[in-house]
């Protein structure tokens, strides 16, 4: 932390308001693009964005669908969201706005300055979540995790130690979303590097399945599915755990069918050569 420049949101490096065209600008690098504006929103998100001449956020342009697809069960709720990285306060906002007034938003952010985005709805913990300490205490303050979205520094092993110590600590039912996910060598990432966010979240496919006794931990025992989009990757929680197989109707038609040894020979000969 002490090597670490801390900045006031207001002193943040953004584009000049007056380069921003009604909010609806995107950026690439450092160029400023027009982005246009929907005839008609998909949902409250995109709605938020488009309109916001507020606080400022940056979002890619396929992140609104995918919130949306596994956000909107919590809509109008008494969710708790949590958000790694707060910056201007942003998405925050837009939190608020898609959530309702019935949710409970945190944000988190080593910049002291951001504890002034706190309102009656919005708590804001300050510290550095590449400490240990202090990813601890984020679950020992926040009573309940309904959603968990990084957008932190995006660097690799940041997004790693953030999923093992709350993924654990989310709800039944619940989300985990890391953005921004990138092969970037300045984030740690690299194509099918050892380490990398990406990596990581491979063993989830497994873990899914089931196979946690056998090599994963068993924290990960209680999860739903696991989702990789482009730059996002989100993991569920199960909301119930019984996957027992299950027979319904009454009538049974007559459909037995011996299995011949030759098909069998067949099959163990296939799979060889898939293994
Ligand atoms: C991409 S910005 C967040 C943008 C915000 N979510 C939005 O959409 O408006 C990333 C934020 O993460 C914070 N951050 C970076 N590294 C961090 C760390 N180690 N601990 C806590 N916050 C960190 C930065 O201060 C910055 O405000």
């Amino acid at each position: 932390m002490s090597n670490v420049k801390i900045l006031s949101p207001l002193d943040l490096k953004v584009t000049p308001v007056s380069n921003i065209k009604k909010g609806i600008s995107a950026h690439e690098g450092r160029e400023w693009l027009d982005a246009k504006r929907p005839d008609e929103y998909s949902n409250r998100l995109e709605e938020f964005f488009f309109l916001n001449d507020n606080k400022i956020t940056h979002k890619a342009r396929h992140y609104f669908d995918i919130y949306h697809r596994h956000f909107k069960k919590f809509c109008n709720t008494e969710a708790h969201i949590v958000e790694l990285g707060v910056a201007q306060g942003g998405s925050l906002e837009m939190w608020k706005y898609y959530f309702g007034s019935k949710s409970k938003i945190y944000g988190i952010d080593f910049n002291p300055y951001c504890k002034q985005l706190e309102d009656e709805q919005t708590q804001i913990l300050i510290g550095n979540i590449d400490d240990e300490e202090f990813r601890r205490d984020i679950v020992k303050k926040i009573p309940q995790i309904d959603i968990f979205i990084d957008d932190g520094s995006h660097h690799v092993d940041q997004q790693i130690n953030t999923l093992k110590s709350i993924l654990p600590y989310i709800r039944k039912g619940g989300v985990y979303l890391c953005e921004d996910i990138s092969y970037r060598e300045t984030y740690g990432g690299g194509y099918l590097k050892k380490g990398t966010f990406l990596e990581y979240a491979k063993r989830f496919v497994d873990y899914v399945q089931g196979l946690y006794p056998l090599y994963g931990p068993i924290i990960y025992k209680d999860l739903y599915s696991v989702c990789v989009y482009n730059c996002i990757v989100v993991i569920e929680k199960l909301v119930s755990g019984d996957r027992r197989p299950m027979t319904s109707g009454l009538k049974e038609l007559d459909h037995s069918y011996e299995v011949s040894e030759e098909e069998i020979t067949k099959w163990k000969k296939d799979r060889r050569q898939h293994e």
